[in-house]
């Protein structure tokens, strides 16, 4: 008995190692963390259990019979984040470059399985360079088997990708199918083909970096949902998403703690919409006042800063935040931002997280960019995304909803359960000088005649009392108040029912 022990920690010591010494230490020297110590920095203490360590890969092509390490390129298995379960793939760069073989994708999509049948998150650790080259088509087939479990699983239990170095080739397009991708800054990077492939096809100098890194991802293809320093950061923030979630979509969100009275009055919101309608604000500064302790976790920060999206909590249980920003471009609605706003309603929807919508928007953007850039299939998919939803959905109205923007953001036409505005809200078909320049058209060489009637435009219909007195509106609330109005709105819909007819799926205008 004594000898197999020792066999046993003798094979467990050489799989701990992954590709040596010398790699790992490589590995250190690059900044990064080997797989093992980020499991370690992501779950609780002791928590990890290790599934398949001595998983052998069985290539023998191009003398692969000779490289053979232990784990073969990832580590999987699960473990706890704050006492939720929570399974776990980290793909380990110190062992073939953590390329993907056929057994390498087997122990992936174990762990897949079992998150799906125990109905709790998986997250994903990348560090890798995509298909194990001596494979080839053995690891086209393990990419496949992932990606149809990625898909399965979507919408059933939160899946998260964290990209940690390399993630390059059939390595990028799991992440693109889970619901949320983060990056490493400066150490990470995702692209479909490297800096090489590019330069001979299309003759593009491009660094990895400007290719694919988190500078590009976070904020001009959207790709990543948001980017930190180093490791540490990036596991210890995904902890903290991992907090706001809930494990599957038939379970609720966890219930937190909370320290801060659901009924606190805020004075300082009353002056917080300026007396100018044509000077921004911090729409933030609304979020950060009215939600538990502040705490706000910001999806897609940098990206399409026109609209704010993200988790907080109410009472201590999650919700999701969608917020025009007055600060960039008005708070107007454009493609980039609407798709952003579509999949975050969709997200919230798919795992029962109510939506708060705070509304300031002047409208969608005009111009050829847009309009050649497909905005009516853009903003389709937020009308949609709202329309769709049945989790519960608060919106209030800070000032501006005008047109069709007024429609999309979470109205009560779309299902909204229920609609406050604040007094300065001011919720109308369009702004007075384009309402003005339309109907008296003819008086457009008067300046007088335009004043009086711009004058009377905005008090008949610049205020939140047309909508109001139509009971699109269903209170005009204090601004002071609006924690407290929020919370009971949320209390009263706990237990909200409604459910969409029964279909295959919907055709949301992708
Ligand atoms: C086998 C690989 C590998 C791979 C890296 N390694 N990528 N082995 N298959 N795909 C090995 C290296 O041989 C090396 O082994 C070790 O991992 C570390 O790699 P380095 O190149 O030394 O590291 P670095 O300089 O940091 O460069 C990392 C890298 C580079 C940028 C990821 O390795 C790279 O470009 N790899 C190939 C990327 C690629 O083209 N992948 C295939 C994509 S095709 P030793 O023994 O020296 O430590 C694909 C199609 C699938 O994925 C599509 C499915 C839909």
């Amino acid at each position: 008995m004594k000898s197999v022990i020792a066999e046993l920690e003798r094979r467990r010591e050489k799989a701990r190692m992954g590709g040596g010494q010398e790699r790992m230490a490589a590995q250190h020297a690059r900044g990064k963390l080997t797989a093992r110590e980020r499991i370690e920095c992501f779950l609780d203490e002791g928590s990890f259990e290790e599934f398949d360590m001595y998983v052998q890969h069985t290539c023998t092509d191009f003398g692969m019979e000779k490289v053979k390490m232990p784990g073969d390129g990832v580590v999987t298995g699960w473990g706890t984040v704050n006492g939720r379960i929570v399974y776990i793939f980290a793909k380990d760069f110190t062992v073939l470059g953590g390329s993907l073989s056929k057994t390498h994708a087997q122990k992936i999509t174990k762990i897949q399985d079992m998150a799906l049948k125990s109905r709790a998150p998986i997250i994903g650790l990348f560090d890798a360079g995509g298909a194990r080259i001596q494979e080839g088509v053995d690891a086209l087939g393990g990419y496949g088997e992932v990606f149809q479990r990625n898909v399965m699983a979507s919408g059933v239990i939160p899946q998260i990708s964290l990209i940690m170095g390399p993630c390059a080739g059939g390595d990028v397009y799991s992440p693109a199918m889970t619901d949320f991708i983060f990056m490493v800054r400066d150490r990470s990077y995702m692209f479909v083909t490297g800096p090489e492939v590019v330069k001979t096809v299309t003759n593009e100098e491009v660094t990895s970096e400007q290719l694919g890194g988190a500078s590009v991802h976070t904020t001009k293809s959207s790709i990543a949902d948001g980017a930190y320093d180093d490791d540490i950061e990036a596991l210890a923030q995904m902890r903290r998403l991992i907090d706001f979630l809930p494990a599957n979509n038939l379970s609720e969100s966890p219930v937190l703690d909370h320290y801060d009275p659901w009924d606190r009055e805020d004075h300082s919101l009353e002056t917080l919409v300026p007396n100018n309608p044509n000077k921004p604000y911090d729409m933030k500064e609304l979020i950060l006042k009215v939600v538990d302790e502040g705490d706000f976790f910001e999806i897609q920060e940098a990206f399409a800063r026109n609209i704010i999206t993200g988790f907080a909590r109410m009472e201590g249980r999650t919700i999701g935040i969608v917020a025009n920003q007055p600060m960039v471009l008005a708070g107007v609605l454009d493609s980039d931002c609407s798709r952003k706003a579509a999949r975050f309603v969709r997200f919230c929807d798919a795992f029962d997280i109510p939506v708060v919508t705070l509304v300031d928007v002047p409208g969608f953007l005009p111009g050829t960019d847009q309009e050649y850039g497909g905005l009516i299939k853009h903003g389709a998919k937020l009308l949609f995304a709202y329309a769709e939803a049945t989790v519960p959905k608060v919106t209030v109205i800070t000032r501006k909803a005008y047109g069709g923007a007024y429609d999309v953001m979470g109205s009560k036409h779309l299902r909204g359960d229920v609609n406050y505005a604040w007094p300065s809200a001011q919720i109308a078909v369009m702004g007075a000088k384009g309402a003005v320049e339309i109907i008296f058209r003819k008086d457009l060489d008067d300046p007088e005649k335009i004043a009086q009637h711009t004058k009377d435009y905005e008090d008949r219909f610049l205020s939140p009392f047309v909508a109001a007195e139509r009971g699109f509106i269903d209170e005009v609330i204090m601004p002071h108040r609006t924690r407290l109005r929020i919370a009971r709105a949320l209390r009263m819909l706990r237990n909200k029912r409604l459910e969409n007819p029964w279909k295959k799926h919907d055709n949301i205008p992708l």
